[in-house]
C-alpha cells in the first residue's frame, strides 16, 4: 500500500516533557547497549595513540586516558535506526549488530574531522579531540575509525556484507560532497535553498539513510523495502540537521554540549539561514549585510545575527521544514508496512528528532 503523501500521519505527540520522551531516551539507551559493546572491541583493536584519541571522543576516556564513568558519549540514533529497521523488515535486531557499529563509527569518523573543519572546541560537553591531542592526532582518529568501520562491515562476511561495503562507500563519498559544499558556502555571495539543501543531504541524511538501508539489507529485507529504508533515513537525516542548525543558533550551549552562534560566527549557510536570507525582508537584508562584513563578528552583532534570522522568518521555516520532513520519512515508513513493534518505536524516534533539545 502507498501511502497518500498529503495525508498527515500523526507524529506520536510528545511534548519536551512528556513521559513518552523518557520511553524513546529508554529505546535509545536499549539500542546503544546492544551496540556499544562491538564498538568498543572494535576500538580497543587500534595501535595505542589512536586508540586513546578515539577512546576519548567516544567519552570512554578522559583526557589523561582515566576511564570516565558520566554519560557523555552522544546520542547513538544510528545504530538505532539501524537495529530498528532490521527489526522492521521482520529480522532480528542481532543481524544488525555490525551494520550499527559500523555506522556509528563513521559517524564518529565524521565528528572528528568535521570539529577541526569547523574549528569548534566542544562536544558532547567536553573539549572536542583535536583541542586536546592535536589537530594531527584527531585527523588520524577519524581516518582509523573509518577504515575500522569498513572492517567490521565485512566481519559478517556473505553477500549483505559486500553490498555494505558499497552502500557504505557511496554514502561517504555523499558526506564529503555536503561537507565540502558546506565549507565553501561562507565564501558565496549567494546559495539557493535548493544548493543548502542538497548539502544537508550529503552532510548528515545519507549517513541516516545509509544506517536505516544496512539495518534493513541485514534483516533481510527485500530490494524495495531497503530503498524504502534507505528514503525514510534520508528524510529523517534532513529533519535531523534542520534542528541541528537550530540548536546552533537558538540552542542552550549547556544542554546541546556544543558552541552556539560558531555558525552565525563562521558565516555558514545553515539552512535556517539561508531561509532568511531568501526571505525578501528588510531583516533578511540586514542579515546578508553582517555576513558580508570583512571581520569577526562581534558577540553582539552575533545575537543580532540571530535576531535577523528570526525576524526573516528562518526559525519558523525550520521548525516548518523539521515537521514536513518527519512526516516524509513516517510516509516512506508507513509504504513498507513495518512489523508493528518495531514501526511504532521508529515512529517514536522519528518523533524524538523533532523536539529534541541536543
Ligand atoms: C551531530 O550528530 C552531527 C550531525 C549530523 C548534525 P549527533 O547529534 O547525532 O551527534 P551525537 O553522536 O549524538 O553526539
Ligand atoms: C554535520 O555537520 C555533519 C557532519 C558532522 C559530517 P555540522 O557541523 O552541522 O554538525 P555539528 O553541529 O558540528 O555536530
Ligand atoms: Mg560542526
Ligand atoms: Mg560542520
Amino acid at each position: 500500500m502507498t501511502a497518500n503523501p498529503d495525508e498527515k500521519i500523526r507524529l506520536t505527540a510528545m511534548t519536551s516533557d512528556d513521559p513518552k520522551r523518557r520511553d524513546v531516551a529508554a529505546l535509545l539507551a536499549k539500542c546503544r547497549a546492544a551496540v556499544e559493546p562491538t564498538v568498543r572491541a572494535a576500538v580497543d583493536t587500534l595501535p595505542e595513540p589512536v586508540r586513546r584519541v578515539a577512546a576519548y571522543h567516544f567519552g570512554w576516556l578522559d583526557e589523561h586516558g582515566r576511564p570516565r564513568t558520566d554519560d557523555n558519549g552522544g546520542k547513538w540514533l544510528r545504530p538505532a535506526l539501524a537495529l530498528l529497521s532490521a527489526r522492521a523488515v521482520g529480522g532480528a535486531a542481532e543481524d544488525a549488530v555490525l551494520a550499527a557499529t559500523s555506522v556509528e563509527l563513521v559517524h564518529n569518523f565524521s565528528l572528528l574531522h568535521d570539529d577541526i573543519i569547523d574549528g569548534d572546541t566542544t562536544r558532547r560537553n567536553r573539549p572536542t579531540a583535536w583541542t586536546v591531542f592535536g589537530a594531527p592526532a584527531a585527523i588520524l582518529a577519524g581516518d582509523a575509525l573509518w577504515a575500522l568501520a569498513m572492517r567490521v562491515l565485512t566481519d559478517g562476511g556473505g553477500t549483505a556484507s559486500v553490498r555494505g561495503v558499497r552502500t557504505m562507500a557511496l554514502t561517504l563519498c555523499r558526506l564529503m560532497d555536503g561537507q565540502s559544499a558546506d565549507t565553501d558556502f561562507p565564501a558565496r555571495e549567494h546559495v539557493s535553498m535548493a544548493e543548502c539543501q542538497a548539502m544537508a543531504a550529503g552532510k548528515t541524511a545519507a549517513v541516516l539513510g545509509c544506517a536505516c538501508a544496512l539495518g534493513a539489507v541485514t534483516g533481510g529485507g527485500s530490494d524495495a523495502q531497503v530503498d524504502a529504508f534507505q528514503r525514510m533515513g534520508e528524510h529523517l537525516g534532513m529533519a535531523f540537521q534542520v534542528v541541528d542548525d537550530v540548536l546552533g543558533i537558538w540552542g542552550d550551549p549547556d544542554v546541546v554540549g556544543k558552541p552556539v552562534g560558531s555558525d552565525l560566527a563562521s558565516r555558514k549557510k545553515s539552512l535556517p539561514v539561508v531561509a532568511a536570507l531568501e526571505s525578501g525582508t528588510v531583516a533578511g537584508a540586514e542579515l546578508a549585510e553582517l555576513y558580508r562584513l570583512d571581520r569577526a563578528l562581534t558577540p553582539t552583532e552575533i545575537e543580532r545575527a540571530a535576531h535577523l534570522v528570526e525576524a526573516a522568518g528562518g526559525r519558523e521555516w525550520a521548525r516548518r521544514e523539521a515537521e514536513r520532513s518527519a512526516q516524509a520519512a513516517l510516509h516512506a515508513l508507513a509504504d513498507v508496512g513495518p512489523e508493528p513493534v518495531a514501526g511504532a518505536e521508529l515512529r517514536a524516534l522519528v518523533s524524538l528528532v523533532t523536539i529534541r533539545d541536543h
